[in-house]
């Protein structure tokens, strides 16, 4: 197969997936199918519980290599042992990695071949978790997940959203791409899959916190997910990069140093120390607006003067301010521009307004399910033409995004 996305730190790679039971084990194929189109090698092993959700056949064909399991392999010791197995691969994925599944693995245990694979391996192993809320907080499982990562397993996900059972929070595993994403951070060590290799990225991401009084806050919708996904496309393809995020249920995208934030005024002051960067990239909803002056204690409705009124002053902002830098200003500045109607029209208004290179133009109104959701219809608006990008989930406008902003660095404009 043709690697989707050019020189992928997955190209030749051999992944070893153990598709655990459980509801995301649907989306394995996928995940198979992503990763061979980045040029990787994929075996599969299904668990007895995996064989519930996802078929050996569907996974042998897009694999298009036999698919391991506890039947086949009380036959095949002489074929291929367990040891054979867990070392031939460059690394172990577990996706979807189930309660009991790391449980097993924090405790050593090795009943079936994928426990066994698991603990004979001598190489890195990766996990998507994936289960019910409770039981991803239960204090057993998270202190499964401490003992998992002081032994040096990596955790792509899970994210938060609404479950297969109906609730909803952290547990639902990582989409297919966000976990190749982090599969190419892991690899991403030679320079030519690297080309953003030595340069600095700043990214904002989620929304910002704006304080009423010290338990009421303003916010908005914004999930974190897209600037998320960017700075993880952003350490995958070599750089060193900040993410200054306000309060989102995203997890920290491998390899990149997350600076968490609540306000609008902390974004920008955490933006100004992480400077000087080569790119930066705003793809934060920041509040417009605080409350002029916060309250110190809790406002009450006992005084008798009715609902209070709130009177804003306006926030820095912060997309503008880098771009406006006379000095020290990173090469690249990138805004996105939120609208609900005449995106593009607006869009290229807000870019010549702030002052930024380049402005990612997408639609936010309800209808679309951009705010929170999982996919972007974007346009890159830069000096040529509006460039509309096909609709693509977030992780893979991340991934595109990414690989114009290595044209450009590459091609010497670096200049604003
Ligand atoms: N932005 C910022 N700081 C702010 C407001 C916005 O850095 N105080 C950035 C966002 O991260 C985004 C871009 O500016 O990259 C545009 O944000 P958007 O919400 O679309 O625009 P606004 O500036 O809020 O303008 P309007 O409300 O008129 O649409």
């Amino acid at each position: 197969m043709t690697p989707a996305t050019g020189a992928s730190p997955l190209a030749g790679r051999r992944v070893l997936l153990i598709v655990g039971g459980g509801i995301a084990a649907v989306k394995a194929p996928d995940l198979v199918r992503r990763l061979r189109e980045r040029g990787a090698a994929v075996r599969c092993v299904l668990t007895r519980a995996g064989h519930e959700f996802t078929t050996p056949l569907a996974l042998s064909s897009l694999s298009e290599d036999r698919v391991f399991t506890d039947l086949f392999d009380l036959t095949d010791e002489s074929e291929m042992g367990h040891i054979q197995l867990s070392r031939q691969a460059d690394i172990v994925l577990v996706a979807p990695a189930t309660a009991n599944l790391m449980g097993r693995m924090a405790a050593g245990l090795a009943p079936d071949l994928a426990a066994t694979l698991l603990l004979a391996t001598d190489k890195p192993v990766m996990i998507a978790p994936a289960m019910n809320v409770r039981m991803w907080l239960h204090p057993a499982t998270q202190r499964n997940l401490a003992l998992l990562r002081g032994d040096g397993v990596l955790v792509a996900g899970p994210n938060e959203g609404s479950m297969a059972c109906g609730e909803f929070g952290p547990g639902r595993m990582a989409e297919p791409l966000e976990i190749v994403a982090a599969l190419e951070a892991h690899f991403g060590a030679e320079p030519q899959s690297r080309p953003l290799q030595g340069l600095r990225a700043l990214v904002t991401s989620g929304p910002t916190h704006e304080p009423i009084d010290p338990v009421r806050y303003i916010a908005n919708r914004s999930s974190g997910k897209q600037g998320h996904a960017i700075a993880a496309s952003l350490a995958a393809a070599g750089a060193e990069v900040v993410l200054v995020s306000g309060p989102t249920a995203q997890p920290d995208p491998a390899g990149v140093q997350v600076v968490r934030i609540e306000t609008a005024r902390q974004m920008l002051a955490a933006c100004q120390a992480a400077l000087p960067a080569d790119i930066a990239i705003c793809a934060a909803a920041v509040a417009d607006w605080r409350v002029a002056t916060e309250a110190g204690e809790k406002l009450k409705k006992e005084n008798g003067a009715g609902p209070p009124s709130l009177s804003f002053a306006e926030n820095p902002d912060i997309l503008a301010t880098l771009s406006g830098m006379s000095q020290g200003r990173p090469g690249l500045v990138v805004g996105f521009a939120a609208e609900t109607e005449k995106v593009i029209e607006h869009a290229i208004a807000k870019r010549r307004r702030k002052g930024c290179d380049w402005i990612v133009a997408n639609d936010v109104s309800p209808a679309t399910g951009t705010f929170g959701g999982d996919n972007n219809s974007v346009t890159l608006i830069s000096d040529g033409e509006p460039e509309s990008w096909p609709p693509l989930s977030k992780a893979e406008v991340a991934t595109r995004l990414v690989q114009r902003i290595a044209a450009r660095m590459g091609s010497g404009g670096q200049g604003a």
